[in-house]
């Protein structure tokens, strides 16, 4: 994981890294650093543990137009300044995404013939290699030690001998290069440099390439020159980010509007719409694949498109994918979840599904994203732009995308117009279970102090539990764990006492009152019940310990409704546990190493 930016041109680079660093902290927060060649040309690197603004207190100022940044997430050695980007060795200075897998026989190589190492990291191997095997030719020098690493790597490096230069490499980790007039940017994700340009490379995997304040020449590690193709990236740049109070809180308040542009741009689009008939109706197979909340929205869309279109659908997780040899072919189409595009395990999972005939179709909310190149048709979430860690509206909008696919799969006029008519109302309904806000704040000081909280549901509600407690799990660090209501029973009962809180979630009809018995159990264990539904009088007569009470819905709205108290109760109980819900600790937005 980790964002890398670069930057060459006539402006204070330190100042165009470390704010395109900002924008990348989503991609890991454990330590942020800069190398810079300064007004005299001298190669200067400034690194420091914690955050982007922890660097830019050290290093905003200073002068010089060349620079390369860093903000990790460590996958090789602790979290700490020494590890932190970038390494320098020799004429060299480096930044690195991803992991170089054979990095301990390196070393050991490099070490023997007496190189000393400052860090514990696999990305100062790759700086060493760069030293140890420079004759002068830095292209020849780079294409060498990207064919000697196994793994992934987006690379950005300076040399002392090219003042006014960027080297970059990359292999199965993103990286970008944006050109504005005498000026150019280097980025894991083109949303660093948005703002002063929309003209982006992609690099592909094995291509490296010199940046310079002209632009980009590219070529392959055998130092044969390709073709550079510019696409415009035309991003939505949001401009004061960094003023917000938190995240995670604004993106939950965000769902009603990101609803709605989902269900809007998905029936506005004639061919997205033919393109998905055409894919589903040529296959006898589906499997859904994600990781983290992308998977449990995946399993939502199981029970949405089994009862809407009576369709067989298997849900994998995509970290286990391609390491249990799947029964996956032709016929087969593989839905693969993803909010950022870039998750490793699903592009994986999809390049595995490729590979064996299968068609792929993805879900995900950046266009521009990996996930998008392998895909045969592409269904975007239109979230906006998802900065806090906890995936909260990208969620919502991956599930009402699972219910579009149906209703336009589904052969019953009748049930299509009404599963229409109930998207058009979803994000009314939406804003009404915001309203909730207030109240949960309250029940999360009460609550915030439980020693687990577990979350139960059936039918429907079943993956909504797994959901909920993800959340509570990432940014509160409590114990947490979801269940199906009927399985407490059957062993996890034996934890509940007083203190321990159960959610219990029950929004689907035909189960409610299964669900209700589940929670007597509970109560009258002593455990503490806080019930979210749609059904007030029933709860009331169960005698809830804590009641949410939701706005009334369709069983397949409900779980886009009934997440929303789920989300800002996560979120509440962070705040009042004294933890920041945008950066949970040992977590990244974006997962890009297996
Ligand atoms: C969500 O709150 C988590 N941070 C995490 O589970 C996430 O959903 C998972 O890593 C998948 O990310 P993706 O949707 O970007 O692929
Ligand atoms: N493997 C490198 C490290 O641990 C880079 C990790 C990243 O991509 O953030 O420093």
């Amino acid at each position: 994981m980790c964002g890398i930016t670069g930057y060459i041109g006539k402006r204070k680079a330190c100042q165009v890294v470390l704010d395109g660093l900002c924008m990348l902290e989503y991609r890991g927060y454990d330590s942020a650093g800069i190398g810079l060649f300064d007004e005299k040309g001298k190669m200067q690197v400034a690194k420091k543990a914690g955050f982007v603004s922890g660097l830019k207190k050290l290093a905003y100022d200073r002068q010089g137009c060349c620079a390369v940044g860093h903000t990790r997430w460590a996958t090789h050695g602790l979290p700490n300044t020494a590890n932190a980007h970038p390494h320098k060795c020799g004429r060299f200075c480096l930044v690195h995404n991803g992991i170089a897998e054979n990095f301990a026989g390196l070393k050991s190589d490099l070490q023997k013939k007496g190189k000393k190492f400052l860090s514990q990291t696999d990305s100062e191997v790759i700086c060493a290699l760069l030293d140890d095997l420079y004759d002068g030719d830095v292209l020849d020098t780079m294409g060498r030690v990207a064919k000697m690493i196994k793994g992934s790597f987006a690379i950005a490096f300076l040399c002392n001998d090219f003042k006014d230069k960027i080297f970059v490499i990359k292999k199965n980790s993103p990286l970008a290069i944006g050109l504005g007039k005498d000026e150019s940017f280097v980025a894991s994700d083109p949303v660093a440099f948005a703002k002063y340009t929309d003209k982006t490379v992609y690099l592909k995997d094995n291509e490296m390439g010199i940046v310079d304040k002209n632009g980009l020449q590219l070529f392959d590690f055998c130092k044969n020159k390709k073709t550079v193709h510019i696409q415009n990236t035309n991003l939505f740049c949001d401009g004061d980010g960094q003023k917000v109070k938190s995240f995670t809180k604004k993106e939950i308040f965000e769902i009603p509007r990101a609803l709605r542009h989902t269900a809007n741009d998905f029936f506005a689009d004639d061919k997205i719409i033919s393109k998905t008939i055409d894919i589903f109706s040529k296959n006898d197979k589906v499997i859904l694949t994600g990781c983290g909340t992308a998977y449990n929205a995946c399993l939502v869309g199981k029970y949405t498109w089994e009862k809407v279109l009576r369709l067989p659908v298997q849900t994998e997780l995509a970290s286990e994918f391609r390491y249990q040899n799947p029964i996956v072919d032709k016929n087969t189409v593989v839905v693969a979840v993803s909010q950022s595009g870039e998750t490793a395990d699903t592009l994986q999972a999809t390049k595995l599904a490729k590979s064996r005939g299968a068609k792929v179709v993805a879900i995900t909310n950046v266009s521009h994203s990996s996930i998008t190149k392998n895909a045969d048709l592409v269904l975007h979430t239109k979230a906006g732009q998802e900065v806090a860690v906890a995936a909260t509206k990208s969620y919502v909008t991956q599930i009402l995308l699972f219910l579009c696919v149906a209703s336009v799969l589904c052969k019953q006029s009748k049930a299509v117009k009404e599963i229409k008519k109930q998207i058009d109302d979803l994000p009314y309904l939406a804003s009404k279970a915001l309203l909730l806000d207030d109240k949960i704040s309250k029940l999360a000081k009460e609550h915030c102090k439980k020693q687990g909280v577990f979350f139960v549901g059936r039918g429907l509600d079943y993956p909504l539990a797994t959901e909920g407690s993800l959340k509570l799990k990432e940014v509160t660090y409590m114990h947490s764990q979801g269940f199906a209501a009927g399985e407490l029973k059957h062993g996890s009962l034996a934890l509940v006492d007083k203190n321990v809180l159960v959610v219990g979630i029950v929004t689907q009809k035909k189960v409610a009152d299964k669900t209700f018995n589940a929670l007597h159990e509970v109560s009258s264990r002593g455990g503490k019940v806080l019930v979210v539904t749609q059904f007030e009088k029933m709860a009331k007569e169960f005698g809830a310990d804590g009641l949410l009470c939701l706005p009334g819905a369709t069983d397949l709205l409900m779980p886009m409704i009934a997440v929303i108290p789920l989300q800002l109760f996560a979120y509440h109980v962070s705040v009042a546990r004294g933890i920041n819900p945008d950066k949970p600790r040992n977590l990244a937005k974006s997962v890009t190493v297996e």
